[in-house]
């Protein structure tokens, strides 16, 4: 990705200067740095476990840059304690080289970024903050029904070492990625956005510009034992991509032919996406079993008139420890037929109840302790209340909480951008 090497050039370059002089001018900029009062006298470790001074967050010299591979993996010791899941330490360490092979990720797709001081020397800088970028395709329509694909950023574990918290390097990463982050084109794909899913609340990226999508909602469901449901087939690996495939140009078709007088966007349910999740999935499962679920979903009816559910299961948590929030998550829940006669509604009830319980078998055969479809369609809404099945309905105040970033046309102050299919698959 063109932009992304610029990046990487600009930032990486001028820390080449650095090392092409010497050490001593790197600390010799850091004692004009004191001698200014930037620096507060706390410590900051870089990846080799030195100690540097711990640079205020409004200092000019901070920047976002690439780490090295032993920056990185400092990142990742740090960060284990809150996102290594069911995983040990080394093997979270094995999972974060895997998901950097897989499709969504290759070829600069997915970027891992650390906030430091540009003048230091990689492996000798202090770590101040952290996040990942992942480069999504995305369908916007605007208010006159002009569509176009352009690419939204993903940025994802935001994070600060617990001993720097507080201090404002959150922010000010925030705000770099703000004023990059616009400058990222693809050929001819422009950048109109960044999202991500906020696990602290709304206030927070709010603050720094990510407007909070105003439904976050999904309905669960609990694990059950039943008889094989007539209607569903398994999903296996293989369909996954024709899937996707023949959902891409239905979503493709729905966004284009949406009412005028609103903006919508929505990220492309591709497989590379679905292939994130699972790719993650099958890396814990292994662990944990041995083994890794050969069903991605499943599915029910003819064509132009199936109804089918990708998902994926995520242990939070040992299973074999007291767990309760081990997920069973659909990633996309796709209806073909969006306008049903009521005769054919009654066959996607059918469906939909299929499905699901095939998802409540799975969970079960899989000790996860819930079913979770995020934002789930008015369609969806009604066949899933007309299947008997028993479910619960949840907005989400704290976690997971969609927030875009928008750059595009009518600018940030731009309130009313609809947010279509803010489904599961679309978080990485
Ligand atoms: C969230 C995080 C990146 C913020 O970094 P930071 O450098 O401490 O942030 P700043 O100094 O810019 O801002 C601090 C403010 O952020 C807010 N904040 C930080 N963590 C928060 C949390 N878990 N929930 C709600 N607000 C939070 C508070 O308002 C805090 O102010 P306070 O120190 O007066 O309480 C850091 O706390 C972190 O790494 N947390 C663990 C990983 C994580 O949850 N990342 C976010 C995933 S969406």
């Amino acid at each position: 990705m063109a932009e992304t090497h610029d990046a990487r050039s600009k930032e990486v370059g001028t820390s080449l200067i650095i090392s092409s002089s010497s050490d001593i001018t790197a600390r010799l900029h850091v004692s004009a740095a004191m001698q200014q009062g930037l620096y507060p006298g706390a410590k900051a470790r870089d990846a080799t476990g030195g100690l540097h001074p711990l640079p205020k967050a409004q200092a000019s010299d901070l920047c976002l840059t690439i780490p090295t591979q032993e920056e990185l993996e400092a990142v990742h010791k740090l960060s284990f304690a809150q996102w290594g899941d069911s995983l040990t330490l080394p093997q979270y360490l094995e999972e974060s080289v895997h998901l950097t092979g897989v499709p969504l990720a290759k070829d600069d797709g997915m970027v891992s970024w650390i906030l430091t001081d540009r003048n230091q020397l990689p492996d000798q800088r202090p770590i101040l903050g952290s996040c990942e970028t992942f480069r999504k395709r995305a369908f916007v329509i605007n208010e006159q029904g002009q569509m176009s694909e352009n690419i939204i950023y993903g940025i994802a574990s935001v994070f600060v070492n617990p001993s720097h918290r507080s201090q404002g390097y959150g922010s000010r990463l925030m705000h770099e990625l703000a004023r990059v982050i616009p400058e990222w084109h693809v050929g001819s794909l422009r950048s109109i956005g960044s999202i991500l899913y906020s696990d602290i609340g709304k206030n927070y990226y709010e603050k720094h510009g990510w407007r909070t999508f105003p439904v976050n909602n999904h309905i669960e469901f609990d694990p059950m034992h039943g008889p094989i449901p007539l209607h569903a087939r398994q999903i296996q690996a293989e369909d996954l991509p024709q899937l996707c495939q023949d959902d891409e140009a239905m979503a493709r078709k729905m966004m284009a032919s949406s009412p005028p007088g609103k903006s919508r966007i929505m990220i492309v349910p591709d497989v590379d996406h679905m292939l994130w999740h699972t790719s993650k999935e099958e890396f814990a499962c292994q662990k944990i079993f041995g083994r890794v679920p050969q069903a991605k979903g499943a599915i029910a009816g003819d064509k132009g008139c199936r109804i089918w559910a990708i998902w994926v299961h995520r242990y939070y948590r040992h299973p074999e420890s007291s767990s309760v929030d081990n997920t069973l998550y659909i990633l996309r829940f796709v209806i073909e037929n969006q306008t049903p006669t009521p005769e054919q509604l009654q066959s996607q009830i059918q469906y939909a109840k299929a499905i699901l319980q095939a998802a409540q078998a799975e969970a079960v055969d899989w000790q996860l302790q819930c079913i979770k479809l995020w934002h789930p369609t008015s369609l969806v809404q009604r066949v899933v209340e007309r299947s008997g099945l028993d479910y619960r309905r949840v907005e989400r105040e704290e976690d997971s909480i969609a927030s875009l970033r928008w750059f595009g046309e009518g600018g940030a102050e731009k309130e009313d951008l609809e947010w279509v299919a803010c489904e599961k698959y679309a978080w990485v």
